[in-house]
């Protein structure tokens, strides 16, 4: 693989814009084309950018020896454009969620695996620093047993998305962010959905979720909120940690009943302990994201992010508008 990688962003849309914002700077890249199915949006990006602009993935890939591209496009069309790449042979990250149906999922990930290229899922939460430091910290057993995760994700409804409701769009990070901090796999779901101001996809969610290791969980997700909530808390035998997602912030809130080393601490009850601050060196998510896949790239490793766990929080996605329409508990 040459020095310099050739790269380029389909779909310069609100996602896609940032993308190739963070490639045309970035070094050991070549940003060499832009594509978005709206000519005057690929030319305006193509100028900002400084790079060349297509209307369709087609001439992209007939007219560039490409080393990556990244899917930027509405979900209900990563399948096709994510297949293409495959077929080009060019290494690609498809952004969030990994497809519109499981099925298609599989066969994003199936033809990656045939073509022996490299791809990702863009699940930027896992690149957010406070939530790297949170598993850290859960991972080294600073919570002893974990008892519960709960996830807001909130924010006034994007008109341009039409494709997708709120599940697969925004709780989908979620899931995948809980399967990274439990490290276990969801027994069960239930969940309640409603539909406000979608004209044909939920837009609320209220889900609850067993996990195989023990904890439960609870997604609180909408599109109906004026102000912009992303928070995630995790409670275990030795306090409470809250990661404030869109500052950074990880907060830890102390059981003071647990502040010997005794790991049985719950056991001698729950009462309020010290609240720590950490310090975190911030960092947008996203570039550290793609930084991450153009190492994996370069050395021929896996990503951070794996087309299962891409398919694995789809299938969750899934079960919870599942558990939703069908007012029954789905079993995974
Ligand atoms: N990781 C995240 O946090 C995050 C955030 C926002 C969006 N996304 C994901 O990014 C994707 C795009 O979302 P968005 O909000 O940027 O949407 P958007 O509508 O703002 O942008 C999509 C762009 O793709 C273009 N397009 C459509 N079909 C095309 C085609 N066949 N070829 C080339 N261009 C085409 C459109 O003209 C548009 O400019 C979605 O899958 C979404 O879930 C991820």
């Amino acid at each position: 693989m040459n020095n310099i990688l050739k790269y380029a962003v389909i779909g310069v849309g609100s996602m896609g814009n940032n993308h190739a914002r963070i490639l045309s700077d970035m070094p050991g890249v070549d940003l060499v084309a832009v594509v978005d199915a709206n000519g005057q949006r690929a030319k305006q990006i193509a100028r900002r950018y400084n790079t060349r602009a297509y209307t369709t993935s087609e001439a992209l890939f007939e007219q560039e020896k490409l080393d990556i591209v990244n899917i930027c496009v509405p979900t209900v069309k990563h399948h096709k454009i994510a297949l293409q790449a495959a077929g080009h042979g060019v290494n690609f990250l498809v952004e969030k969620p990994i497809a519109i149906s499981i099925e298609q999922g599989q066969e994003i990930v199936n033809a990656a695996k045939e073509a022996n290229i490299i791809m990702t899922v863009g699940h930027v939460e896992r690149f957010n620093p406070a939530v790297i430091e949170l598993h850290k910290r859960v991972e080294a057993g600073e919570l002893g047993q974990v008892f519960q995760i709960q996830a807001h994700r909130a924010s006034p409804f994007p008109a341009h998305v039409l494709d997708v409701g709120v599940v697969t769009d925004l709780a989908v990070h979620d899931l995948d962010v809980m399967r990274y901090i439990t490290q276990s796999e969801v027994q069960r779901v239930y969940a309640e959905t409603a539909q406000r101001i979608h004209t044909s996809h939920e837009d609320q969610l209220i889900g609850i979720l067993r996990f195989e290791a023990g904890m439960i969980g609870k997604l609180t997700v909408n599109w109906l909120t004026p102000t912009k909530i992303r928070q995630l808390s995790v409670l275990g035998e030795r306090g409470k940690f809250i990661v404030n997602y869109l500052t950074q912030e990880l907060t830890f809130y102390e059981n003071g009943a647990t502040e010997s080393s005794d790991w049985l601490g719950v056991l001698q009850g729950i009462k309020p302990g010290r609240m720590i601050g950490y310090v975190i060196h911030r960092q947008e998510p996203l570039r550290a994201e793609l930084e991450s896949f153009i190492q994996a790239v370069r050395d021929g490793t896996t990503p951070v992010v794996t087309g299962h766990d891409g398919i694995q929080a789809l299938a969750l996605a899934e079960a919870v508008i599942q558990a939703g329409q069908s007012h029954q508990t789905v079993t995974m």
